[in-house]
């Protein structure tokens, strides 16, 4: 069993030309199931009866940036932590670009940037349901 997950673990990172250093996060319940075991991992989720008990200055609040066209699974799952989000403007195109990214870093200057824990989640792929 262990020589098949790395296989397969292999097979994927090789279709989505990822780096060998990178990392696949696998979950037997869906993108979302996905999400969710990436916040565990980084301990960002708070029990909410708790939520009220945590006070994180604002340097400890690690700030998740997201693209306007991300499936809700990626937006409402890390609004459920104690990170900030922010949703990129889309470019005048209509895509998620870099001069957006720009723009809401600049956003979070205070306290400064440098200092806080940043995730960047964008989708990287074409949804077969969105149409063209
Ligand atoms: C981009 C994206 N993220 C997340 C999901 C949710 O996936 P799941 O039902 O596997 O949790 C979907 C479902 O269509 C999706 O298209």
């Amino acid at each position: 069993m262990t020589n098949a997950y790395h296989e397969a673990q292999r097979i994927i990172k090789k279709h989505v030309n990822a780096h060998p250093d990178d990392i696949i996060i696998n979950a037997g319940s869906g993108m979302t199931g996905v999400v969710n075991k990436l916040i565990r991992i980084l301990g960002l989720r708070v029990a909410e009866q708790l939520r009220p008990l945590v006070h994180l200055s604002e340097e400890l609040t690690p700030v998740v940036f997201i693209s306007h066209i991300e499936h809700h699974s990626n937006q409402t799952s890390w609004l459920e932590t104690i990170a900030e989000v922010v949703v990129l403007d889309a470019e005048p195109d209509g895509t998620v670009g870099t001069t957006s990214l720009a723009i809401a870093l600049e956003t979070v200057q205070e306290p400064a940037i440098e200092d806080r824990l940043l995730f960047c989640l964008f989708k990287c792929y074409r949804n077969p349901h969105a149409g063209s």
